[in-house]
């Protein structure tokens, strides 16, 4: 995954007013603050009377290079809360301790922090943090209810060590870059892909010599796992099958991990029943070894193993019966010459919306780089060659197309009904 270090979507140019309550996680409220901007936000500070105790505004003002704020009554400016809140395109307030969560359930705005919540339209991301006995207590899990069906987002807690190692149960705030991808989310707020089923594959496959030995291919996932979450801070639901890559999953992404070709068939068939759209970027084998040995092959002086492969099934046209009518595919397509005749044939061969043609003898594109440049094919359009681009930016691209097509099919697919009610009416 990208590091939060350069300026990307959503994050570029929107305002974003991080609350900071009085928590030992506040911080982790630094780390946070550094990189919302980083990713491009301009980041409003407030901090509550008991943030004070933990973490000063001048850490936050050299982060960001805006002041922070902590009164309601600053002098000169009484209504900054609502002018903060107005600004806002999310506000995130992490930690969110209980009795700050309590505050807001009340809906109080004896403070800053809480006056802006009360005046903000914008998307509101909250992040518990406190010992896991006060979040199980019924008032807090009372509070939270209350305040999720205000319409907040709750991000967190996780289940991990809390301050003075004590507590097994959740509690814990999220790290700063789970929290990060949480308001990417609300930045992006609806899209087409919100609600809908999207199912990505990444990274290559192994096929078993042994059972210590594998062929495998040099994919390291990354294209995958960049579409998989951009997919989820779009809202899809996602569900990323994954061969083995030393990536860790984006956050808020359900992962099914594989490692053959063949486990990735019976994976990408039985998620296909529930996909609005497949996002095919593994690399799969084309060929395993016909006969894995039970055993460890001996090195034996003179002698060297003779492996006979043999084809495995193509993914993307073998599932081609699961897949739900209207559902859009994509596939990608690693070329090294006539990239784009290549890729018209696999469009068409293998019933694709999309194909992502990769040509990998391109400088920056291909496998093991951040960067990739490729060319969109679509049926009936023309070709549509991107520039070199981050691995984070081809995943934008790629998802807009799909956003477009998953509004198509939806409103073809309304209108079937429509006229599918109408006859039925007719009918009646
Ligand atoms: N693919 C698949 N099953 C395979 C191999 C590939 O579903 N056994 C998918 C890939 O995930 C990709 C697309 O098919 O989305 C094209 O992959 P690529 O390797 O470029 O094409 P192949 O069909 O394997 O053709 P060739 O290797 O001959 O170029």
């Amino acid at each position: 995954m990208p590091g939060p270090r350069a300026p990307r979507r959503p994050f570029q140019g929107r305002r974003v007013v991080l609350g900071v309550t009085g928590g030992i996680a506040a911080y982790k409220a630094i780390t946070l603050a550094r990189d919302l901007t980083l990713a491009g936000a301009s980041v409003d500070v407030v901090l509550t009377e008991g943030a004070l105790e933990f973490v000063r505004p001048l850490t936050f003002e050299a982060l960001t290079g805006r002041p922070a704020y902590s009164s309601l009554y600053p002098q000169g400016d009484p209504l900054l809360h609502i002018r903060l809140a107005r600004d806002a395109h999310a506000v995130v307030v992490a930690p969110a301790t209980a009795n700050f969560l309590a505050r807001a359930a009340a809906g109080m705005a004896d403070d800053l922090l809480t006056a802006t919540l009360l005046a903000t339209e914008a998307p509101v991301v909250l992040c518990p943090a406190m010992n896991d006995r006060m979040y199980a207590h019924p008032a807090t899990q009372a509070n939270l209810a209350r305040l999720a069906e205000f319409g907040y987002r709750l991000a967190g807690p996780a289940v991990g060590p809390l301050a003075w190692g004590e507590g097994e149960g959740p509690g814990r705030m999220l790290e700063p870059d789970e929290i990060l991808a949480h308001a990417g989310r609300a930045l992006e707020g609806a899209t087409p892909l919100s609600g809908k089923r999207v199912v990505v594959t990444a990274g290559g496959t192994r096929e078993a010599i042994d059972p210590v030995r594998y062929i495998g291919n040099r994919s390291s996932g990354r294209m995958g796992y960049e579409i998989a979450a951009a997919a989820w801070r779009r809202g899809a639901d996602v569900l990323l099958i994954s061969g083995p890559s030393p990536l860790s999953v984006p956050p808020g992404v359900e992962l099914r991990r594989i490692e053959s070709a063949e486990q990735m068939l019976d994976a990408v068939r039985s998620a296909l029943a529930e996909a609005d759209a497949l996002v095919m970027a593994a690399a799969v084998a084309d060929f395993r070894p016909a006969d894995a040995a039970a055993h460890k092959i001996k090195k034996e002086a003179g002698t060297v193993p003779q492996i006979t492969l043999e084809a495995t099934a193509d993914v993307l046209r073998a599932t081609r019966e699961a897949r739900r009518p209207g559902s859009v595919v994509v596939g990608f397509a690693l070329e090294t010459n006539d990239a784009v005749e290549n890729g018209r044939r696999k469009l068409q061969g293998k019933g694709l919306d999309l194909l992502v043609v990769n040509d990998a003898t391109e400088p920056g594109a291909g496998f093991e780089v951040d960067t990739n440049r490729v060319v969109l094919l679509q049926p009936g359009q023309p070709d549509e060659a991107l520039p070199l681009m981050s691995k984070a930016a081809v995943a934008d691209a790629i998802l807009d197309r799909v956003d477009a097509l998953v509004s198509t099919a939806s409103s073809v697919g309304s209108a079937d009904a429509k006229v599918d009610a109408g006859a039925a009416e007719a009918r009646g």
